[in-house]
């Protein structure tokens, strides 16, 4: 059995810099036909130049494969509608954290005052740059996204006319906001369709499934299942494959991410398959995503097939991905 892939696209992705960029840029360049690329690096990605520069740095890590890199900014909130004006042409959305919640984001934003982050989001509303948010308070694990979704509406009611994304969403929750709300949209992992917090935790703890947001209960999974499965016209996939060194995993303090770029289409194409969603997989993986952003990716056809892939115990020696060891039922056969 085979299918075939009209770019697929992956819209929350964490491609890091040096070394780890040299390891994973090829993996999602071999399988994707662009990626929305996550700013949060050290010192994150703030002006034109960074923009500009780290793009260069993808592209010279991915080789010749056909992949577009969809550049964002780390959202600070005094930059000046001039700035933002350029910006739009060099980036495809601006990325929000909530300062300190996850990897590399002591930048961000306090508080959420509305009158502070108003000018930047008026602008970006104006010149059509969607915003998307990590979208955890600093409250307790299992409660942050929950937490959040105030904040989220609020945002919402105040912009109707500013694209939010509510970046990999966990919980049933905040599918619910999405049909509140005609601007909010939402991406979905591959991780956390596929585990809950038992599978990180609930036996021997699994420090390449720890992330952020944490994978939360079952009902949070089924109702993510749902939405991915129909295709949600308002939900596209964003792996947030997020890799860390294997000796920041396998830590006292464990960094969080997983990193599932290598097997993210083959993962998917198993999960849908056993659930009778094959059908959906292309607007889960690609047209919702062109409609959303109103982007028009590269021309690439990927070709999966049902023949077992073998999960590499780890990628460039030292970095370790989801399913490392394991079998998955589909592979990428061809891409180009
Ligand atoms: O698990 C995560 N890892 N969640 C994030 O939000 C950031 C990411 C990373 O950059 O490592
Ligand atoms: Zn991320």
């Amino acid at each position: 059995m085979e299918m075939t892939l009209d770019a697929p696209l992956d819209m929350h992705l964490h491609l890091r810099d040096g070394e780890m960029l040299e390891i994973v840029a090829p993996l999602s360049a071999k399988d994707f036909a662009g990626g929305l690329i996550m700013p949060n690096l050290v010192p994150p990605v703030t002006d034109l130049a960074m923009v500009r520069a780290y793009r260069k740095r993808i592209e010279e890590a991915m080789g010749e494969a056909v992949f577009k890199p969809y550049m964002t900014l780390f959202f600070k909130a005094d930059y000046s509608p001039a700035f933002l004006e350029e910006a739009r042409e060099e980036i495809l959305a601006i990325k929000l954290y909530p300062a300190g919640i996850t990897t590399n984001s002591e930048g961000g934003v306090k508080g959420f005052d509305l009158a502070t982050l108003s000018p930047v989001l008026g602008v970006m509303s104006d010149l059509g740059i969607p915003l998307c948010v990590h979208g955890e308070s600093d409250g307790f694990v299992m409660d942050r996204e929950s937490e959040f979704i105030p904040v989220y509406e609020r945002l919402a009611g105040a912009f109707p006319d500013l694209k939010i994304v509510m970046e990999h969403v966990t919980t049933a929750a905040a599918l619910g906001a999405l049909e509140r709300h005609e601007n909010l949209y939402a991406t979905i992992t591959l991780h956390h369709l596929y585990i809950t917090l038992d599978e990180v935790a609930g036996g021997l703890l699994r420090p390449h499934l720890f992330c952020k947001p944490i994978a939360k209960r079952p009902e949070d999974r089924a109702a993510l299942r749902e939405a991915a499965f129909k295709a949600h016209p308002k939900v596209m996939f964003g792996s947030d494959s997020a890799p860390h060194p294997r000796e920041a995993k396998e830590a006292p303090g464990c960094a969080a991410g997983v990193f599932t770029a290598p097997v993210a289409l083959p993962a998917l194409a198993q999960l849908f398959e056993a659930h009778g969603a094959l059908e959906n997989l292309q607007a889960f993986v690609s047209d919702n995503a062109r409609r959303i952003y109103g982007i028009e990716p590269p021309a690439k056809k990927v070709t999966l097939q049902k023949t077992p892939m073998r999960v590499p115990a780890g990628y460039g020696e030292a970095v370790v991905p989801m399913f490392a060891g394991e079998e998955l039922a589909w592979s990428v056969a061809r891409a180009g």
